[in-house]
Parts: structure tokens; sequence; C-alpha cells
């Protein structure tokens, strides 16, 4: 049976993937009173405007204006309001550091990574988020930028979170900021010296195996099945993109002590302002990968179209989702900006 939940009237402290380990327990549990409503998760409107989600290298001042505000808001909004900027970080720690259960099944945590729930509970995550920040500056047509690290032109950290406003974060790695440029396939022990234009063609050399070559069925690019109960794997297996370039980026961005915070690990990954551009490249991928051949579908397992979760939504209200409805970003009114696509052919 699909995965269901969490269970949010028990929260238990999270605990960071070992061998990490950090000096406090964390707390990451989401806001809630157990006569809290929960609604069903409704499309919205069909017409309703399309958010236009823009890579973040080629968006203007203006733009960058309005999305650092949108952020400063949700940063200032009170702590526990489920919609406040740490709070939405913290959404991202519950479901992957064991801080709450499945429904109906009390011992087994709930894990969104490492199997084909990973693109869809990402998907939902963001288009929360979006829409809360598109609410705090009145704007329905406001949409996070995209982290264009799949074309040369974006392989770097993008520059508008990188000056002093609300999109800055702290704890990266210093020695990864512009203009250096990334290695989709980075790892600690593997910094490469190789020069700029060698990388950028090992970078789409990764992308057309990640995305063309080395994907070619559901579960080859989207993942192993998770279920519910005690037969669920939630480490079933990652898709091409999650292994890489995904958590490449991750690593790359965080800092280089303790636990890699902030990018570097999972229960701080999304105090980073850059996650939600990264994770909409992610998001990106899923809907390019359903573009680029007729044979890459969707699972047709209810064991994942009906799987729920359930997020804040940007009124405050407790929403129950199923990846089902989430299947493609026009049912929920968003669209990625049309770039080059670089990687399609096969580099030599
Ligand atoms: Cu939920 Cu990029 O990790």
């Amino acid at each position: 049976s699909p995965i269901e939940g969490p269970d949010l009237s028990t929260c238990f402290p999270a605990t960071p993937v070992p061998p990490c380990t950090v000096k406090d327990s964390i707390t990451c549990c989401i806001p809630y009173t157990p006569d809290a409503k929960i609604t069903d998760f409704k499309l919205p409107p069909r017409e309703s405007p399309l958010r236009i989600r823009r890579a973040a290298h080629l968006v203007d001042s203006e733009y960058v204006a309005k999305y650092a505000e949108a952020v400063k808001l949700m940063k200032e909004l009170p702590a526990d309001d489920p919609r406040n900027f740490m709070q939405q970080a913290n959404v991202h720690c519950a479901y992957c550091d064991g801080a709450y259960r499945q429904i109906g099944f009390p011992d087994l945590d709930i894990q969104v990574h490492g199997s084909w729930i990973f693109f869809p509970w990402h998907r939902f995550y963001l288009y929360f988020h979006e829409r809360i920040l598109g609410k705090l500056i009145n704007d329905d047509t406001f949409a996070l930028p995209f982290w264009n690290w799949d074309a040369p032109n974006g392989m770097r950290l993008p520059s508008i979170y990188n000056s002093s406003s609300s999109l800055f974060d702290e704890l990266r790695d210093p020695n990864h900021q512009p203009p250096v440029l990334i290695d989709l396939d980075y790892s600690k022990t593997n910094e490469t010296d190789i020069s700029d234009d060698q990388l950028i063609l090992h970078n789409l050399c990764v992308m057309h195996r990640q995305m063309i070559s080395g994907a070619k069925t559901p579960s080859l690019f989207m993942g192993g099945p998770y279920v519910a109960g005690p037969n669920g794997d939630s480490n079933a297996g990652q898709g091409t993109i999650e292994t890489t370039p995904h958590s490449n980026v991750h690593a790359w961005t965080g800092g280089l002590a303790g636990c890699n915070e902030d990018m570097g690990n999972l229960y701080s990954t999304a105090r980073d302002p850059v996650f939600y551009a990264h994770h909409s490249n992610v998001d990106r991928m899923w809907y390019l990968w359903k573009k680029l051949d007729r044979r890459h579908r969707d699972f047709d397992d209810s064991d994942w179209l009906d799987a729920g979760f359930l997020f804040y939504d940007e009124n405050g209200d407790l929403v129950r989702v199923r990846v089902k409805d989430c299947l493609e970003t026009e049912w929920l009114r968003y669209a990625y900006q049309d770039v080059e696509i670089p990687w399609q052919k096969k580099q030599r």
C-alpha cells in the first residue's frame, strides 16, 4: 500500500545521517494542534495565471528585488507560523531525519529520499513554498527561479544568492563561490583541477548519461518502489538524477565544517535559499525527461500514485496531497522558461 503520512501528532528528535554528528539534538517538528483540520488537496483553477520559473542567471533586477523581498518577509513571519522560513526548512528535515512516523505504522519513519518518492515529494514541497512567497508579496504570478546547472552559463552558484540580501547564506563552501565552476560529479574527495572548458564538457556528459543513456526506464530515472509498512524500503534505490547531480550539487554548495551545513546535510539543507532553486532545476529534469522520449513515462502503480503527504498551504491550512495530482506542472499552474538543452546530444 502507498506511503501515508506523516502522523503529525507524534514528533521525535531528528537524527542526521551518520557518520556526521551534531552537538544538540535536532528538533524539526511541524506546528500542529490535534484539532487541526486537514483538507484534501485541490488543483488550482485552470484559469489561474501560469507561474514561469526562470533560470536564476537570467533574471532581471526587478525580479531579484521581488524575490528577495518575499524571502525576507517569510523570514520575518512569527516563528511558529508554519509558513515561516525556518518552519519551511524544518519540513524538509521532518521528512527525512526520522521526526515522524507513517500513519498506521507507529514504528516506521518516513524518508523522502532514496526512492520513487523523491521527485513528487519535492515537487509539492516547492509548490507550496512558491505560493507562500507569492502571497507574501501579493503576486499570484510569482515563481521560484531554477539553478540552470545543466547549461554552461548556469554552472556556478547563481550570483543572486551571493549578494547581501535575504537570499544569502553564510554556511556555504568558500571555495565554491562565483566564478568557480561546479563539477556535477563532485565529491569532497575528487576536487578536480581540469580547465573550465573540460569541466563543462564533463558536466554535459554527466547530464546526457543521467537524463538519457542511463535513464531509459521510470525506475532508472525516478528510483525504486517504496511502499508503506514493514515491507517498504525507503532505500529502494535512487534514480539517476537524485544520485547525480542532485546530491553532488548539495555537497558542493554546503560548508566544509561539521555536518556540511547548510546545503550538504538533509536536516539543514532547506535553510539555504539556493536549495529551492536547486530543487527547481531537479524538478525541471523530471519535466524535461518526459518530453525527451515517448517511452519516458511516469509510473502507473497505485502504490506510487496514491502516496500521500501533508503540507501547509499559502493560507496556513493543512493539506493532504497525493502523487497523482502533481504529474504535470501545468496542473499546478507553473512552467519552466524555455532555455537551450545543451546535453541532449552525446558529447564527444
Ligand atoms: Cu530533499 Cu535535495 O534533498
